[in-house]
């Protein structure tokens, strides 16, 4: 294990140490073109030996009906049946929601493990609120982006199935400060989210840190509505931008080149206005992969941005593989992006990225 990290900082050091004059001679491109081949071999190579081994629990031992009638249910509120369970839970745990707009916030602690919500219909049961990160809390000070969340979920092995989750602060204009609005924040590992709605503008889904699914999902936002450093797969999601002027859907903040995190979508569709990049580099190393996806002509042709720091552009890792569309043309991109092969994809597109098949059923 010591000796793996040690041969890839020393193979990332290698690929580092270019002298910065070589970006001028032809030789000198030869170089980083290996050098870049290699990089991209290396992040496919990781087995996620830095996370934890999956143990799901799916046979569900208990369910829990919210409902908005306190005749037809246990609970009026989502939180009033989180609240009902033991801090450590030991067991899956369905709470079913019927449909309704539920207006409150949910926090779900990091010790309520195999937690399902399960909605009528993404259309039919919200869990909504209206909180931005400069909105004061109870304590007087700002909240900030992270608690922002309408939902927020701490704990590991959480499902969510055909539910909607909305922040409905209003778009902000473009440049105001402190009007990130997240509508759900995953900061628990092992997490998959089947039929779901995330509807935001500014920051709406907080993939914040732990493995992730996102499977037939639509979510919908301005600018950076997809952030966080998360290790996830986005499968068949429509992803719809919602903005005047420039926006983002991905801000991946992968910071060192030993984290195991990024995003891959694969299969998806991309919609709406304004003009969009793929995605911007929140972290140094940000690692974000569309393979297979329909993309509007909303798309900027240059498809990627690095936040205004050079220095990102050796060191981010962004593919397209076979996306389609007027906004999925290649020519225009910064030349610090890729189109990837076949075998560069490999590692992307599957259950494999996210260790699925250990912990998905
Ligand atoms: C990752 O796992 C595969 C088998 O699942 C193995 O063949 C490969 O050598 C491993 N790679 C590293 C870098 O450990
Ligand atoms: C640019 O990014 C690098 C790497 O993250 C960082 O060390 C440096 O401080 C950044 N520079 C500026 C001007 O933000």
């Amino acid at each position: 294990m010591m000796l793996k990290l040690f041969l890839v900082i020393l193979l990332f050091q290698k690929a580092n140490s270019l002298p910065r004059d070589d970006f001028k001679g032809s030789n000198g491109l030869v170089v980083i073109e290996e050098a870049h081949q290699n990089w991209v071999k290396l992040m496919g190579s990781f087995n996620h030996s830095l996370l934890q081994k999956a143990s799901n629990k799916f046979t569900a031992c208990r369910t829990i009906k919210v409902h908005k009638n306190p005749e037809k249910g246990d609970f009026v509120s989502v939180q009033g049946a989180i609240n009902s369970l033991p801090l450590v839970n030991l067991c899956r745990v369905v709470i079913s929601v019927s449909a309704g707009i539920y207006r409150e916030k949910v926090v779900i602690p990091a010790t309520m493990a195999y937690i399902s919500l399960e909605g009528e219909g993404a259309a039919k049961t919200i869990i909504e609120w209206d909180d931005t990160a400069d909105r004061r809390g109870k304590d007087g000070k700002p909240l900030g982006t992270y608690a922002s969340a309408t939902v927020a979920v701490n704990s590991p092995y959480f499902i969510a199935k055909n539910i909607a989750f909305k922040n409905n602060a209003p778009s902000p204009p473009s440049g105001a400060l402190g009007k990130q609005a997240v509508a759900l924040r995953i900061s628990g590992d092992m997490a998959a989210f089947i039929s779901c709605k995330f509807i935001g503008a500014q920051d709406t889904l907080y993939d914040h840190t732990g493995r992730h699914f996102f499977k037939k999902c639509y979510i919908r936002g301005s600018v950076d509505f997809i952030f966080g450093n998360g290790l996830s797969l986005y499968q068949g999601c429509h992803l719809h931008a919602k903005t005047n002027s420039f926006g983002a859907l991905t801000a991946q903040k992968r910071e060192s080149f030993l984290e195991e995190t990024g995003f891959s979508f694969v299969k998806c569709r991309v919609t709406g206005s304004g003009a969009l990049y793929l995605g911007r580099a929140w972290g140094t190393f940000s690692r974000v992969v569309f393979a297979y996806t329909y993309m509007d002509k909303i798309i900027t042709s240059r498809g990627w941005a690095d936040w205004g720091n050079k220095s990102r552009d050796m060191t981010v890792f962004y593919g397209q593989y076979k996306c389609w569309g007027p906004g999925a043309e290649y020519g225009g991109r910064v030349s610090w992006s890729r189109e990837l092969t076949k075998q560069e994809v490999q590692p992307f597109i599957s259950l494999k990225f996210i260790d699925g098949y250990d912990w998905l059923p």
